[in-house]
């Protein structure tokens, strides 16, 4: 049961969404900018807010798994197997768009992206809402910057152009939902989040291959290189490199931040121009923190920011992932 003033604030919330508002909503992953997927204005709005352009499609949050079948024309079996089994939560499904799905929402593309989020909240809002009534969502941040994992960041990111913040409390999950595409009869992740890799193998029993982002022609916001960035300049090297590095940019008199998740060795001591904050060594923690800390460090403005890279296994593949991009200095 949610709290009562916790439902007035979601009762106002489809009030001006009904509307045609844009409200930041709190989901598992991160906050979502949301608007009726069906209003073209709202959904406009969500693009203008963001400053993002307008060919990178959104994903479309339902409430539940009933409501596939009014926004995809077509349901494969894979997909619904993992609907099944991981909505609600951190897994969005590219399916074949069906006409209630307008243009502005998948940016011209054939297709849609639909997810169930976790979140008491955006479900009991999704609810309020009514059955044919669906949130188009990016996260609440700027375009290319770092997701928002708290009301308080969205405020930061985003002020007072958007009509209402929603606050749910920080978001379980910390990472974007993993985005898997069931076109054509090919399973294939088009980016790794929430869903480990291998539990949906599990599922479907077969081995799935996963997009490689740099040489896509898939348009997914999210596989631009220089993505989820923080301000401060990021760099990610391999334990060997990472603190010898931090000491040569620290001789330049440039003050460091390291993430680092492996035990610190005696070989790595003090510097006074060197900062160290210890992740945790489970990727599912990590990948928590890893947002709220880069936004904390960017704050503390550092000069350079130096993160150890992650192990190569599969549950780190959406660490790893975003590390990357937000490393990336166009
Ligand atoms: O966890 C999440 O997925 C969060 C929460 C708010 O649900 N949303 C999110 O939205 O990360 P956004 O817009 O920041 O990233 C969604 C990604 C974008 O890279 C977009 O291009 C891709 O999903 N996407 C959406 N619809 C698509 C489609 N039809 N085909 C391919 N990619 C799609
Ligand atoms: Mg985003």
């Amino acid at each position: 049961m949610l709290k009562p003033e916790l439902q007035a604030q979601i009762e106002i919330a489809a009030a001006l969404l009904h509307k045609g508002g844009v409200v930041a909503i709190p989901t598992e992953t991160v906050y979502g900018l949301a608007a009726d997927a069906a209003n073209a204005q709202a959904v406009k709005r969500i693009f203008d807010i963001k400053g993002r352009p307008a060919d990178h499609p959104l994903i479309v949050h339902i409430a539940d798994e009933s409501q596939m079948n009014y926004w995809a024309r077509e349901v494969p079996k894979a997909a619904k197997l993992l609907a099944k089994h991981f909505w609600p939560g951190p897994l969005t499904l590219i399916l074949p768009r069906s006409q209630h799905v307008s243009d502005l929402v998948t940016g011209g593309q054939d297709t849609v992206g639909l997810r169930v989020p976790d979140h008491p909240v955006a479900l009991a809002l999704l609810r309020a809402m009514g059955s044919t009534v669906a949130l188009a969502a990016p996260s609440a941040n700027r375009y290319g910057r770092i997701s928002p994992t708290t009301a308080e960041h969205v405020r930061e990111e985003l002020g007072d152009s958007v009509d209402m913040i929603l606050d749910g409390g920080p978001c379980q999950v910390g990472l974007e939902s993993t985005i898997v595409s069931c076109m054509d009869n090919i399973v294939t992740v088009l980016r790794p989040g929430g869903i480990p890799l291998t539990a949906l193998e599990e599922v479907l029993q077969q081995e799935i291959a996963v997009l490689d982002s740099t040489d896509s022609k898939i348009r997914v916001s999210g596989s631009l290189l220089s993505h989820y960035a923080p301000v401060t300049p990021l760099e990610v090297l391999p334990r060997e490199d990472f603190w010898q590095r931090a000491c040569a940019l620290a001789a330049q008199g440039l003050r460091v931040a390291t993430l680092e998740w492996s035990a610190p060795d005696a070989v790595h001591s003090e510097h006074e121009r060197i900062v160290r904050t210890t992740m945790p060594a489970n990727a599912v923690a990590y990948g928590q923190l890893l947002y709220a800390t880069l936004r904390q460090l960017d704050h503390a403005q550092f000069d350079r920011m130096i993160a150890e890279a992650p192990p190569q296994s599969t549950e780190w593949l959406a660490v790893t992932d975003r590390l990357r991009r937000a490393s990336y200095q166009a």
